[in-house]
């Protein structure tokens, strides 16, 4: 990427870049849905990744009010304006650079009535590929993880980042503060429906296989 964009982490780089870099190349999503975008920083990779060859539709949904984790620690300063700002600022010019269309929906809003508006346009199974790095509270995990499935079609990807994070808190871990007790309840009410990937543990891979 050049240096004209404007990101403040490298939390992409360091999870998800060295399993996508094989993973999306194979799969090649048309559609695809993710939910927390922050600055754009996946947004981008995929748009640079995919776009060279094909036309693509990326539904970004954010609150881009932060997470609870944004309260809190390193990312306590982040200023939510100029996060939002620089997403659109990211992938306008991932777009530009683009040789096939981007069809970029960026959904402002909470996950839950964002994913139920999408189910109400009628995106059941209508997405290739899922992204899950919004919230990263249990409860909230579990509700993208449901709904996503819901959009999700057979044969296609969903990617949990974040599984084994948690907070540094003062009294030590708290499994509901993170996403991996909700990864696990969804697996495992839906195992019959879907198969996991072997990846690092970081990030949960699955891919879905039946209704
Ligand atoms: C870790 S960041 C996403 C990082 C991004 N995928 C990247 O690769 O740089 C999480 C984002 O999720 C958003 N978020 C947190 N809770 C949310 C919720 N309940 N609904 C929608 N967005 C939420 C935050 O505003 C934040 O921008």
């Amino acid at each position: 990427m050049t240096e004209d964009y404007q990101f403040t982490n490298s939390w992409f780089d360091l999870t998800a870049k060295p399993i996508w870099d094989q993973l999306i190349p194979k799969v090649r999503p048309k559609r695809i849905l993710e939910i927390g975008s922050y600055e754009g920083a996946s947004a981008c990779y995929l748009i640079h990744t995919l776009a060279p060859q094909q036309d693509i539709e990326l539904y970004c949904v954010d609150s881009w009010a932060g997470g609870v984790e944004h309260q809190a620690g390193e990312a306590a300063a982040a200023d939510m304006e100029a996060v939002e700002q620089r997403f659109h600022h990211n992938t306008q010019l991932a777009i530009q650079n683009a040789h096939y269309t981007v069809t970029l929906v960026p959904r402002k809003g909470f996950s839950d009535v964002c994913l139920n508006q999408l189910l109400h346009e009628g995106k059941r199974g209508y997405f290739d590929f899922i992204y899950v790095d919004g919230s990263h509270q249990a409860p909230d995990v579990l509700c993208d993880a449901v709904l996503g499935f819901k959009l999700l079609k057979v044969g296609g990807y969903m990617v949990f980042d974040d599984y084994l994070w948690n907070e540094n808190l003062p009294y030590g871990k708290d499994p509901i503060r993170s996403p991996k007790i909700a990864v696990d309840a969804f697996v495992n009410v839906n195992i019959r429906k879907l198969n996991i990937l072997q990846t690092p543990l970081y990030q949960f891979y699955i891919q879905k296989i039946a209704e």
